[in-house]
């Protein structure tokens, strides 16, 4: 058994559930898995960390999923899925809707508690699956064996993955699932164990508990799933949230404290606030704003994603450093948001030829621009260079022009700003919805940074 320091011990009776919680939560669950055995029609089975015993407290969103016959297509899954799911919510609850991740699912609260009833294939090994949500099962059977024992280092784990801001998988986060949470303490045998593996961590570290990788893996992080060798349980841990769990846990090791258990508040910045920020590092902000796009996050952030990188490129291949960029994406509207060194640009900007010993491209650059521009060309280290009028002397004008709508956005986000964007600059970039956003992005310390300043 590990020796607890206090502080985790601390930690840890704040985290756990309480038994009141466990009963209720558990009570719940029991409900729902009768009334599924009831419907006669598939057995149900609770997954994720409630099955495991991993949650934290008050984090208990349960995980039911519908399972059946491999033998259905998948239209049909989905059709007789969605109807027992609907029909199981509406015995409880009239407060349930369809929710879509690979699969529709539905999405209910009940008695306080949040329930997912998920139909999936129930296949006889994760090799078979049909899609991704079939492995999930085969996960749950998988901890609940091995998990004896660790459940409390898990907890701190989460915990701690949680208040560094590096918890979850979704696109957004980039960073530490449930499960991969809870296969790393099984690998390294516990918190700290896990803690000292990591500090010393570097891109490309390969865990694989079962020996059975098929493939490899590209991502900076790999963890193959003991129960699919092709998959990559790691495989949304972005490069960044990886660096910032070492770093996370080298601060720790170093000088363990509460605070890295403890999940910052929500920042915002006043507009106020940013009109004196920008005065002070005498920047250039500039604001895209424009419908969301009506889908999922899952598969709008991606695309926001690459039309921040498209549009940085766009403005550096016109002159204008960029000094940072990011997005958000909330329920109406979303932003991409560009800090400049520079917004304006002189007139004129240099165009390069080709040398002189390139005869016929020489004439044919002489030929074109003799004529047309201001100056003509000229000859500069064998090569002709001449001064033409730069297209967009603005940032915002090029930000404002068609060509933003023709740069790689990505199909929806395309769509979106096709039906009209709005470029603000400066503090008129602020709006009361992305407050916290423009507050992170110009706060972007470190998670070890951020604790050392509490
Ligand atoms: P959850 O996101 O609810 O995670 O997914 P969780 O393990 O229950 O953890 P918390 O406590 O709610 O945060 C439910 C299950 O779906 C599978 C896992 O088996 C997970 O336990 N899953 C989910 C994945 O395999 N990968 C993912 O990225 C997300
Ligand atoms: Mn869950």
């Amino acid at each position: 058994m590990v020796k607890r320091t206090p502080l985790e011990e601390t930690v840890l009776s704040r985290i756990r559930p309480t038994g009141e919680e466990r009963e209720h939560i558990y009570g719940v669950a029991r409900q729902l898995l009768d009334a599924i055995s009831a419907s006669g029609q598939v057995q149900g089975m609770v997954v994720g960390s409630i099955a495991r015993n991993t949650w934290v407290s008050g984090e208990h969103d349960i995980d039911i999923f519908l399972l059946f016959s491999p033998t259905l297509s998948r239209e049909m899954l989905e059709k007789q899925g969605m109807t027992l799911a609907r029909q199981i919510a509406a015995q409880f609850t009239d407060r349930f809707f369809e929710k879509y991740a690979e699969h529709p699912y539905i999405y209910a609260s009940i008695d306080g508690v949040g329930v997912d009833l998920v139909p999936c294939y129930a296949v006889e090994t994760a090799i078979k699956i049909q899609s991704a949500v079939d492995r999930t099962p085969f996960h749950t059977r998988y901890i609940t064996d091995k998990i004896n024992g660790l459940i409390d280092d898990v907890l701190l784990l989460k915990q701690f993955a949680k208040a560094g801001g590096i918890y979850g998988s979704d696109q957004m986060t980039e960073g530490f699932s449930g499960y991969l949470c809870e296969l790393l303490v099984l690998h390294y045998g516990g918190f700290i164990p896990l803690l000292e593996a990591a500090a010393v961590w570097r891109p490309g570290t390969v865990i694989d508990i079962e020996h059975h990788a098929e493939k490899t893996f590209k991502e900076p992080l790999i963890v193959v799933d003991p129960v699919d060798p092709r998959r990559n349980v790691a495989a949304a841990v972005s490069l960044d949230r990886m660096v910032e769990f070492i770093e996370l846990a080298r601060g720790y090791l170093d000088d363990p404290k509460e605070t890295f258990f403890a999940v910052p508040p929500h920042q915002a910045i006043t507009r106020r606030a940013l009109a004196k920020l920008l005065n002070e590092r005498r920047t250039h902000l500039f604001a895209i704003t424009f419908a969301t796009p009506p889908y999922i996050p899952e598969i709008v952030v991606p695309q926001l994603k690459r039309s921040t990188l498209a549009v940085s490129e766009l403005l550096e291949r016109n002159g204008f450093s960029v000094h940072h960029a990011s997005f958000d994406m909330q329920p109406e509207r979303s932003m991409l948001l560009f800090e400049l060194l520079i917004a304006e640009l002189p007139a004129i900007r240099q165009h390069i030829g080709p040398p002189l010993w390139n005869r016929v491209n020489a004439g044919k650059f002489f030929e074109k621009y003799a004529t047309t521009q201001p100056l003509a060309p000229y000859i500069e280290n064998g090569q002709y260079e001449v001064e033409v009028m730069r297209e967009y002397a603005h940032a915002k004008t090029l930000l404002e022009s068609p060509h933003l709508v023709n740069t790689s956005l990505g199909r929806h986000v395309k769509q979106a700003i096709g039906q009209g964007w709005t470029v603000d600059e400066g503090v008129t970039c602020w709006r009361e919805e992305f407050a916290a956003f423009i507050a992170d992005f110009f706060d972007r310390c470190s998670p070890l940074a951020r604790i050392r300043r509490i």
